[in-house]
Protein backbone atom coordinates (compact mmCIF):
# COMPACT_ATOMS: atom_id res chain seq x y z
CA UNK A 1 0.00 0.00 0.00
CA UNK A 2 0.96 3.40 -0.55
CA UNK A 3 0.71 5.59 2.99
CA UNK A 4 0.37 9.30 2.82
CA UNK A 5 0.29 10.84 6.22
CA UNK A 6 -0.06 14.39 6.48
CA UNK A 7 1.75 16.12 9.78
CA UNK A 8 1.67 20.02 11.10
CA UNK A 9 4.65 21.94 11.17
CA UNK A 10 5.00 21.48 15.22
CA UNK A 11 6.03 17.71 14.79
CA UNK A 12 9.71 16.52 15.53
CA UNK A 13 11.90 15.90 12.17
CA UNK A 14 12.07 12.44 13.81
CA UNK A 15 8.82 11.48 13.05
CA UNK A 16 9.04 12.48 9.78
CA UNK A 17 12.30 10.85 9.50
CA UNK A 18 11.19 8.05 10.22
CA UNK A 19 7.80 7.88 8.23
CA UNK A 20 9.83 8.40 5.38
CA UNK A 21 12.92 5.92 6.16
CA UNK A 22 9.55 3.55 6.01
CA UNK A 23 8.76 4.61 2.71
CA UNK A 24 5.76 6.71 3.19
CA UNK A 25 5.40 10.45 1.78
CA UNK A 26 4.89 12.86 4.11
CA UNK A 27 3.19 16.37 3.78
CA UNK A 28 4.05 19.07 6.39
CA UNK A 29 0.90 22.01 6.55
CA UNK A 30 1.24 24.44 9.04
CA UNK A 31 0.27 24.66 12.60
CA UNK A 32 -1.03 27.82 12.91
CA UNK A 33 -4.46 27.99 10.76
CA UNK A 34 -8.13 27.33 11.45
CA UNK A 35 -8.49 23.09 11.38
CA UNK A 36 -10.91 24.20 7.88
CA UNK A 37 -8.39 26.00 6.43
CA UNK A 38 -7.72 24.44 2.88
CA UNK A 39 -4.01 24.67 4.54
CA UNK A 40 -4.65 22.39 7.71
CA UNK A 41 -3.35 19.12 7.40
CA UNK A 42 -7.01 17.98 8.17
CA UNK A 43 -8.29 19.75 4.65
CA UNK A 44 -5.41 18.31 3.18
CA UNK A 45 -5.77 14.51 4.01
CA UNK A 46 -9.46 14.91 3.07
CA UNK A 47 -8.72 16.75 -0.03
CA UNK A 48 -6.13 13.71 -0.62
CA UNK A 49 -9.26 11.01 0.14
CA UNK A 50 -11.32 12.46 -2.28
CA UNK A 51 -9.06 12.94 -5.40
CA UNK A 52 -7.02 9.73 -5.06
CA UNK A 53 -9.23 6.71 -6.23
CA UNK A 54 -9.81 3.73 -3.61
CA UNK A 55 -7.73 5.61 -1.43
CA UNK A 56 -8.96 4.79 2.43
CA UNK A 57 -8.92 7.79 4.90
CA UNK A 58 -8.50 6.52 8.19
CA UNK A 59 -9.45 9.81 10.32
CA UNK A 60 -9.11 9.32 13.35
CA UNK A 61 -11.00 12.40 14.86
CA UNK A 62 -13.84 10.64 13.48
CA UNK A 63 -13.26 7.08 13.09
CA UNK A 64 -15.25 5.11 16.11
CA UNK A 65 -12.44 2.47 15.34
CA UNK A 66 -10.22 4.70 17.27
CA UNK A 67 -11.65 4.42 20.59
CA UNK A 68 -13.25 1.19 20.41
CA UNK A 69 -9.63 -0.25 19.53
CA UNK A 70 -9.13 1.15 22.97
CA UNK A 71 -12.47 -0.43 24.56
CA UNK A 72 -11.41 -3.95 23.11
CA UNK A 73 -7.60 -3.94 23.83
CA UNK A 74 -6.16 -1.20 26.42
CA UNK A 75 -9.01 -0.84 28.53
CA UNK A 76 -9.10 -4.86 29.56
CA UNK A 77 -5.41 -5.48 29.58
CA UNK A 78 -4.85 -2.56 32.35
CA UNK A 79 -8.59 -4.09 34.17
CA UNK A 80 -6.68 -7.40 33.92
CA UNK A 81 -3.25 -6.21 35.23
CA UNK A 82 -4.19 -4.10 38.00
CA UNK A 83 -6.93 -6.85 39.30
CA UNK A 84 -9.43 -4.63 38.96
CA UNK A 85 -8.09 -2.51 41.51
CA UNK A 86 -7.40 0.72 39.69
CA UNK A 87 -9.40 3.67 40.82
CA UNK A 88 -7.95 6.28 38.83
CA UNK A 89 -6.98 6.62 34.90
CA UNK A 90 -4.87 9.66 33.84
CA UNK A 91 -4.20 9.95 29.80
CA UNK A 92 -3.47 12.74 27.46
CA UNK A 93 -6.08 14.39 25.67
CA UNK A 94 -5.53 14.25 21.75
CA UNK A 95 -8.14 12.61 19.37
CA UNK A 96 -10.00 11.36 22.87
CA UNK A 97 -9.81 7.57 21.68
CA UNK A 98 -7.75 6.72 24.00
CA UNK A 99 -9.62 8.37 27.25
CA UNK A 100 -12.88 7.25 25.54
CA UNK A 101 -12.26 4.21 24.53
CA UNK A 102 -10.77 2.77 28.05
CA UNK A 103 -12.67 5.22 30.08
CA UNK A 104 -15.85 3.51 28.60
CA UNK A 105 -14.29 0.40 29.42
CA UNK A 106 -13.39 0.50 33.03
CA UNK A 107 -16.50 2.36 33.69
CA UNK A 108 -18.62 -0.55 32.47
CA UNK A 109 -16.79 -2.50 35.03
CA UNK A 110 -16.84 -0.06 37.81
CA UNK A 111 -18.99 3.49 37.71
CA UNK A 112 -16.80 4.73 40.45
CA UNK A 113 -13.07 4.93 38.06
CA UNK A 114 -12.43 8.19 37.78
CA UNK A 115 -11.32 9.40 34.25
CA UNK A 116 -8.83 12.42 34.11
CA UNK A 117 -7.59 13.76 31.02
CA UNK A 118 -4.74 16.31 30.64
CA UNK A 119 -5.08 19.12 28.21
CA UNK A 120 -2.26 21.99 27.51
CA UNK A 121 -3.02 25.22 27.83
CA UNK A 122 -3.65 26.67 24.36
CA UNK A 123 -6.57 23.67 23.45
CA UNK A 124 -10.11 24.14 23.71
CA UNK A 125 -10.79 21.23 25.77
CA UNK A 126 -10.33 22.39 29.64
CA UNK A 127 -12.63 25.63 29.48
CA UNK A 128 -15.22 23.26 27.25
CA UNK A 129 -14.97 20.78 30.40
CA UNK A 130 -14.81 23.19 33.38
CA UNK A 131 -17.46 25.67 31.39
CA UNK A 132 -19.02 24.31 28.47
CA UNK A 133 -17.17 27.30 26.55
CA UNK A 134 -15.57 27.36 23.50
CA UNK A 135 -12.67 29.71 23.77
CA UNK A 136 -9.91 30.83 21.88
CA UNK A 137 -7.33 27.81 20.85
CA UNK A 138 -3.74 29.22 21.44
CA UNK A 139 -0.17 27.77 20.40
CA UNK A 140 1.60 25.13 22.47
CA UNK A 141 4.37 23.37 21.31
CA UNK A 142 3.69 20.22 23.18
CA UNK A 143 2.80 17.22 20.93
CA UNK A 144 0.01 14.75 20.19
CA UNK A 145 -2.06 16.34 22.87
CA UNK A 146 -4.48 19.14 22.94
CA UNK A 147 -6.84 20.22 20.10
CA UNK A 148 -8.28 23.09 18.35
CA UNK A 149 -12.15 21.76 17.44
CA UNK A 150 -13.73 19.02 19.26
CA UNK A 151 -13.42 15.26 17.83
CA UNK A 152 -15.85 12.82 17.91
CA UNK A 153 -13.96 10.48 19.45
CA UNK A 154 -13.56 12.56 22.41
CA UNK A 155 -16.39 11.98 25.03
CA UNK A 156 -16.13 14.74 27.26
CA UNK A 157 -18.90 13.63 29.39
CA UNK A 158 -17.40 10.66 30.45
CA UNK A 159 -14.97 12.61 31.96
CA UNK A 160 -14.51 13.29 35.78
CA UNK A 161 -12.03 16.01 35.96
CA UNK A 162 -9.59 17.86 33.42
CA UNK A 163 -6.35 19.06 34.42
CA UNK A 164 -4.11 21.66 32.39
CA UNK A 165 -0.66 21.40 32.05
CA UNK A 166 2.56 23.85 30.46
CA UNK A 167 4.82 22.93 27.68
CA UNK A 168 7.79 23.36 30.33
CA UNK A 169 5.93 21.30 32.71
CA UNK A 170 5.42 18.49 30.17
CA UNK A 171 8.76 18.57 29.17
CA UNK A 172 10.52 18.57 32.32
CA UNK A 173 8.30 15.43 33.45
CA UNK A 174 9.47 13.61 31.16
CA UNK A 175 12.85 14.28 31.26
CA UNK A 176 12.36 13.69 34.84
CA UNK A 177 10.67 10.18 34.10
CA UNK A 178 13.77 9.09 31.46
CA UNK A 179 16.31 9.77 34.52
CA UNK A 180 14.63 8.61 37.31
CA UNK A 181 12.56 6.00 36.55
CA UNK A 182 14.35 4.98 32.84
CA UNK A 183 11.05 5.25 30.84
CA UNK A 184 12.26 7.12 28.18
CA UNK A 185 8.80 9.02 26.27
CA UNK A 186 7.84 11.98 25.05
CA UNK A 187 6.03 15.45 26.51
CA UNK A 188 2.42 14.38 26.81
CA UNK A 189 3.76 12.06 28.58
CA UNK A 190 5.06 13.97 30.98
CA UNK A 191 2.53 15.86 31.19
CA UNK A 192 0.07 12.92 32.46
CA UNK A 193 2.53 11.99 34.72
CA UNK A 194 3.04 14.92 36.11
CA UNK A 195 -1.28 15.25 36.59
CA UNK A 196 -1.04 12.07 38.01
CA UNK A 197 1.14 13.16 40.93
CA UNK A 198 -1.21 15.94 41.71
CA UNK A 199 -3.97 13.89 41.52
CA UNK A 200 -2.31 11.01 43.93
CA UNK A 201 -1.00 13.51 46.69
CA UNK A 202 -4.80 13.49 47.96
CA UNK A 203 -5.63 9.91 48.00
CA UNK A 204 -5.61 7.26 50.45
CA UNK A 205 -3.37 4.22 50.53
CA UNK A 206 -5.20 1.94 48.92
CA UNK A 207 -6.14 4.29 45.73
CA UNK A 208 -4.60 3.08 42.65
CA UNK A 209 -3.74 5.36 39.66
CA UNK A 210 -2.95 4.42 36.33
CA UNK A 211 -1.38 6.72 34.09
CA UNK A 212 -1.28 6.42 30.10
CA UNK A 213 2.46 6.50 28.89
CA UNK A 214 1.99 6.64 25.01
CA UNK A 215 5.24 7.93 23.10
CA UNK A 216 8.71 6.58 22.67
CA UNK A 217 11.65 9.32 24.12
CA UNK A 218 13.78 8.59 20.66
CA UNK A 219 11.53 11.22 18.44
CA UNK A 220 12.41 13.98 20.54
CA UNK A 221 15.96 13.51 20.91
CA UNK A 222 16.14 17.22 19.08
CA UNK A 223 13.84 18.53 21.03
CA UNK A 224 13.40 17.53 25.12
CA UNK A 225 16.25 15.62 24.99
CA UNK A 226 18.54 18.38 23.81
CA UNK A 227 20.01 20.44 26.24
CA UNK A 228 20.33 23.32 24.21
CA UNK A 229 16.86 22.91 22.44
CA UNK A 230 15.30 23.64 26.15
CA UNK A 231 17.63 26.14 27.38
CA UNK A 232 16.98 27.92 23.93
CA UNK A 233 13.07 27.92 24.64
CA UNK A 234 13.52 28.40 28.03
CA UNK A 235 12.03 25.01 29.56
CA UNK A 236 15.25 24.03 31.09
CA UNK A 237 14.51 23.74 34.84
CA UNK A 238 18.10 24.37 36.88
CA UNK A 239 18.89 22.20 39.77
CA UNK A 240 19.96 25.25 41.09
CA UNK A 241 16.92 27.41 41.73
CA UNK A 242 17.94 30.78 42.10
CA UNK A 243 16.71 33.93 40.27
CA UNK A 244 18.38 37.12 38.72
CA UNK A 245 17.42 38.86 41.82
CA UNK A 246 19.63 36.51 44.18
CA UNK A 247 22.60 36.80 42.38
CA UNK A 248 22.29 41.09 42.39
CA UNK A 249 21.80 41.24 46.10
CA UNK A 250 24.75 38.80 46.82
CA UNK A 251 26.74 41.08 43.87
CA UNK A 252 25.84 44.28 45.80
CA UNK A 253 26.98 43.06 49.28
CA UNK A 254 30.16 41.49 48.01
CA UNK A 255 30.79 45.34 46.26
CA UNK A 256 28.99 47.58 48.23
CA UNK A 257 28.50 51.22 46.76
CA UNK A 258 29.40 50.06 42.98
CA UNK A 259 26.98 51.44 40.75
CA UNK A 260 26.51 50.58 36.99
CA UNK A 261 28.86 52.89 34.82
CA UNK A 262 27.09 54.36 31.79
CA UNK A 263 27.75 56.55 28.69
CA UNK A 264 25.74 58.35 27.15
CA UNK A 265 25.02 58.45 23.14
CA UNK A 266 26.58 61.58 22.13
CA UNK A 267 29.62 60.93 24.78
CA UNK A 268 33.13 60.32 22.38
CA UNK A 269 34.61 56.95 22.13
CA UNK A 270 37.53 58.26 23.69
CA UNK A 271 35.58 59.45 26.68
CA UNK A 272 34.44 55.53 27.07
CA UNK A 273 37.39 53.87 26.56
CA UNK A 274 38.80 55.95 29.06
CA UNK A 275 35.91 55.28 31.58
CA UNK A 276 36.71 51.44 30.84
CA UNK A 277 40.11 51.81 31.97
CA UNK A 278 39.65 53.50 35.38
CA UNK A 279 36.62 51.31 36.21
CA UNK A 280 38.49 47.56 34.70
CA UNK A 281 35.31 46.69 32.41
CA UNK A 282 35.75 45.91 29.23
CA UNK A 283 32.33 46.87 27.67
CA UNK A 284 29.82 49.73 28.65
CA UNK A 285 26.28 50.13 28.32
CA UNK A 286 24.94 52.93 26.04
CA UNK A 287 21.81 54.68 27.61
CA UNK A 288 19.58 57.55 25.77
CA UNK A 289 16.88 59.00 28.14
CA UNK A 290 17.07 56.32 31.03
CA UNK A 291 16.82 53.38 28.41
CA UNK A 292 19.66 51.08 27.16
CA UNK A 293 20.11 51.70 23.67
CA UNK A 294 23.42 50.15 22.72
CA UNK A 295 26.66 48.80 23.97
CA UNK A 296 30.62 49.58 23.60
CA UNK A 297 33.20 47.83 24.00
CA UNK A 298 36.24 48.27 24.49
CA UNK A 299 38.30 45.91 21.58
CA UNK A 300 35.57 47.35 19.20
CA UNK A 301 37.11 50.62 20.46
CA UNK A 302 40.38 49.87 19.69
CA UNK A 303 39.67 48.38 16.35
CA UNK A 304 38.11 51.17 15.30
CA UNK A 305 41.52 53.48 16.45
CA UNK A 306 43.69 50.98 14.89
CA UNK A 307 41.03 51.74 11.47
CA UNK A 308 41.98 55.29 11.47
CA UNK A 309 38.83 57.00 13.57
CA UNK A 310 39.65 59.62 15.74
CA UNK A 311 38.26 58.64 19.11
CA UNK A 312 38.17 62.05 19.87
CA UNK A 313 35.73 63.29 17.48
CA UNK A 314 33.72 59.61 17.07
CA UNK A 315 30.31 59.63 19.38
CA UNK A 316 28.92 56.67 20.88
CA UNK A 317 25.56 56.79 18.50
CA UNK A 318 27.50 56.41 15.69
CA UNK A 319 29.45 53.43 16.78
CA UNK A 320 27.41 51.46 19.27
CA UNK A 321 26.53 47.64 18.91
CA UNK A 322 23.25 46.65 19.87
CA UNK A 323 22.11 46.90 23.50
CA UNK A 324 22.92 44.28 26.09
CA UNK A 325 19.55 41.85 26.88
CA UNK A 326 17.63 43.23 30.17
CA UNK A 327 15.69 40.84 32.35
CA UNK A 328 13.77 41.33 34.91
CA UNK A 329 15.03 40.00 39.15
CA UNK A 330 12.41 37.22 38.57
CA UNK A 331 14.28 35.94 35.74
CA UNK A 332 15.11 32.70 36.14
CA UNK A 333 19.17 32.17 37.21
CA UNK A 334 19.63 29.50 33.63
CA UNK A 335 18.18 32.21 31.57
CA UNK A 336 20.98 34.85 32.72
CA UNK A 337 23.99 32.14 31.93
CA UNK A 338 22.35 30.81 28.47
CA UNK A 339 22.10 34.61 27.41
CA UNK A 340 26.01 34.94 29.07
CA UNK A 341 27.30 31.95 27.25
CA UNK A 342 25.66 32.20 24.49
CA UNK A 343 24.23 35.69 23.28
CA UNK A 344 26.05 38.63 25.54
CA UNK A 345 29.34 39.26 27.65
CA UNK A 346 26.30 40.66 30.00
CA UNK A 347 22.99 41.32 30.52
CA UNK A 348 21.14 44.01 32.40
CA UNK A 349 18.74 43.73 35.18
CA UNK A 350 16.11 45.84 35.34
CA UNK A 351 15.55 47.19 39.18
CA UNK A 352 12.33 49.39 38.84
CA UNK A 353 12.71 53.17 38.72
CA UNK A 354 15.04 53.06 35.48
CA UNK A 355 17.80 51.66 37.14
CA UNK A 356 19.90 48.58 36.28
CA UNK A 357 22.43 46.33 37.44
CA UNK A 358 24.90 44.58 35.28
CA UNK A 359 25.69 40.59 35.58
CA UNK A 360 28.40 39.45 33.85
CA UNK A 361 29.78 35.57 33.77
CA UNK A 362 32.46 36.66 35.66
CA UNK A 363 29.51 38.02 38.66
CA UNK A 364 28.24 34.11 38.56
CA UNK A 365 32.14 32.14 38.80
CA UNK A 366 32.55 34.82 41.96
CA UNK A 367 29.52 34.07 43.04
CA UNK A 368 29.74 30.36 43.06
CA UNK A 369 32.86 30.12 43.72
CA UNK A 370 32.43 31.67 46.70
CA UNK A 371 28.84 29.96 47.93
CA UNK A 372 30.93 26.39 46.82
CA UNK A 373 33.55 27.05 48.86
CA UNK A 374 33.89 26.00 52.89
CA UNK A 375 35.88 29.06 54.87
CA UNK A 376 38.74 26.31 54.91
CA UNK A 377 38.56 26.11 50.91
CA UNK A 378 36.73 22.47 51.35
CA UNK A 379 33.87 22.29 49.11
CA UNK A 380 30.89 22.31 50.28
CA UNK A 381 27.02 20.59 49.18
CA UNK A 382 24.50 21.62 47.39
CA UNK A 383 24.82 25.49 47.18
CA UNK A 384 22.07 26.98 49.31
CA UNK A 385 21.14 30.89 48.90
C1 LIG B 1 2.30 11.54 21.70
C2 LIG B 1 0.83 11.45 21.90
N1 LIG B 1 0.34 11.57 23.14
C3 LIG B 1 -0.99 11.52 23.36
C4 LIG B 1 -1.88 11.34 22.34
C5 LIG B 1 -3.35 11.37 22.65
O1 LIG B 1 -4.02 10.19 22.46
P1 LIG B 1 -5.50 10.19 21.93
O2 LIG B 1 -5.48 10.67 20.52
O3 LIG B 1 -5.94 8.77 22.04
O4 LIG B 1 -6.32 11.12 22.79
C6 LIG B 1 -1.40 11.18 21.03
C7 LIG B 1 -2.31 10.96 19.91
O5 LIG B 1 -1.91 10.76 18.79
C8 LIG B 1 0.00 11.25 20.81
O6 LIG B 1 0.51 11.17 19.57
Amino acid sequence: YKAIFTINDKQSQEKMDALRALGAEVIVCPTAVEPEDPRSYYSVAQKLAKEIPNSYYPNQYANPQNPEAHTLTTGPEIWEDSDGRITHFVAGMGTGGTLTGVGRYLKSKNPAVQLIGVDPIGSLYYEKFKKGTVGRALPYVVEGIGEDFFPTTMDLNLLDDVYQVTDQECFVWARKLARMEGIFTGGSSGGAISVALQVARGLPADAMVVVFVPDAGDRYLSKIYNDDWMRRHQYWEAEWQATADQVVRWKQKRHPGERLIIVATGETAQRALQLMQDNEVSQLPVFDEGMCVGTVREDEILNLALRGADLAQLVLRECMKAPLPVLDLEAPIDRVTYLLTNESPAVLIGMGNKEYEILTKYDLIEMLASLTESPAGAKRGPVKL
